[in-house]
């Protein structure tokens, strides 16, 4: 007879693969401060209220060390940011010795103190030279930004491991021709196309590259925003078709228009979106129902919808989540949406899903684009009079979570947050923010 599996008790530590990747993400424009000669920056001054301009941010251009120190000492074994066209190269083909030079410093602080480093290339920020020639949709950006790459690229590879070449085209694509909120905002689907295009064919060279240049490999992907749809109605064919229409349009088409050219998939998962039949035209309905809990800025908290999209897209190479997190100024919310987020990462592992690290937006608290500094996403709070950082409660869960490899179970008695649940999860904090401070 063969032997039966040993039985898993529910009252054990869900477990995660060997060597998962535990880390938090940022992204240079968000966090360094004076990004002067970006679009970003000239944006702000034009169209945002002073209190959305990103002045210095956190400054972490200058206090990096102390906040990798932060991350080290919350256990986190990886680590994803991104560096700054438009400090590096400020003006068409003069490129900055100094602020190479800085890179450098950042990266190799990030190894000198063990991180696997997860590098990404563009992060929603251009130079203004770029951007004043037409950005994305101009094809001749494409050329810009790989040469760009394959200026810095030689000076810091020692220091990366992973390479992300873009964040979210499509939340860019969004954000600047539909919501037109972000630089460059105008109405085109003609400017609109071509910028999908040109992002598509910048990750192509760029890829082509690095492969070139590492054969050995160092895995190269991007960071794709992916939401979880579904129809709201389950007989509505009308709905289901506005599901399947827009899940492939915004999680597939990017993939599809460049195939082969992933080493990874990397997965940034914050929302849940459910089509309504309220006209002829199915819309995303916007009720969040109220069982579910929200963030500050009105997101639907749903765990289930990252088990959704991580086995709608399991593929045949790995998976990392390079960014999943809450804007919460309620940090019982925060461990909330920690333990049961990866309650699903674990979920899908379980279910075959190959996930292999995980990066919670963000470690500190940061500028979020047009909203200004309100939101709060970060495991560490910054205090913008001073830019002290404090070290979130929830931090320190996720920390648990991290000594553990897995979810102990008393952290899971806290997604139902009894009395006694929060109770339990304060000692371990407490413990826990002992056993750091040492
Ligand atoms: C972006 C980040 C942003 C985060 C929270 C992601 O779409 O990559 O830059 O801060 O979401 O909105």
């Amino acid at each position: 007879m063969p032997k039966s599996p040993p039985a898993i008790h529910d009252h054990e530590t869900i477990k995660f693969p060997q060597g998962f990747l535990w880390g938090a993400a940022t992204s240079a424009h968000q966090v360094e401060g004076n990004n002067i000669h970006s679009d970003w920056w000239k944006w702000e001054q034009e169209n945002q209220p002073p209190s959305h301009h990103s002045g210095i941010a956190c400054n972490q251009y200058n206090l990096y060390e102390q906040d990798f120190d932060l991350a080290k000492s919350l256990n986190h074994n990886a680590h994803r940011l991104s560096i700054e066209w438009a400090r590096i190269e400020p003006k068409e083909g003069l490129f900055d010795q100094k602020e190479i030079e800085h890179y450098q410093k950042v990266l190799k602080a990030l190894k000198n103190r063990g991180f696997t480093v997860m590098l990404t290339l563009w992060h929603f920020t251009l130079p203004l030279w770029v951007a004043d020639i037409g950005g994305w949709e101009n094809s001749k950006t494409t050329f810009y930004f790989e040469r760009f790459v394959k200026k810095i690229v030689p000076y810091i590879s020692d220091y990366v491991d992973f390479w992300v070449t873009l964040n979210e085209p499509g939340v860019y694509i969004y954000e600047t021709y539909i919501e037109r909120v972000w630089p460059h905002a105008k109405k085109s689907w003609i400017g609109q196309a071509k910028t999908f295009l040109n992002l598509t064919s910048a990750h192509k060279k760029v890829y082509k590259y690095l492969h070139s240049t590492f054969p050995a490999g160092k895995p190269v992907g991007i960071a794709n925003n992916i939401l979880s749809f579904e129809s709201y109605h389950k007989h509505s064919i009308s709905e289901q078709v506005a599901v399947s229409l827009n899940d492939f349009l915004v999680n597939h088409l990017f993939y599809a228009f460049t195939r082969k050219t992933h080493d990874f998939l990397g997965i940034n998962y914050y929302f849940h979106v459910r089509f309504k039949n309220n006209s002829l035209i199915p819309t995303p309905s916007g009720l969040v129902p109220q069982t579910h809990d929200v963030s500050d800025l009105g997101w639907e908290i749903y765990p289930e919808g990252i088990f959704e999209v991580l086995t709608d897209l399991a593929d045949d190479i790995p998976i990392y989540i390079t960014e999943c997190g809450i804007a919460s100024t309620n940090d019982d919310r925060r461990n909330r949406f920690l333990i049961s987020y990866l309650q699903e990462v674990a979920r899908a592992i379980k279910a075959g899903v190959n996930v292999r690290g995980f990066f919670y937006w963000s470690l500190i608290d940061n500028f979020e684009w047009r909203l200004g500094f309100n939101p709060r996403f970060g495991l560490v709070e910054v205090d913008y009079q001073n830019q002290k950082r404090h070290i979130r409660p929830s931090a320190l869960v996720y920390t648990d979570i991290i000594q553990h490899n897995g979810i102990p179970h008393s952290l899971l008695r806290f997604i139902g947050h009894t009395v006694q649940a929060e109770e339990v999860l304060e000692k371990r904090q407490k413990e826990i923010a002992k056993e750091i401070t040492k």
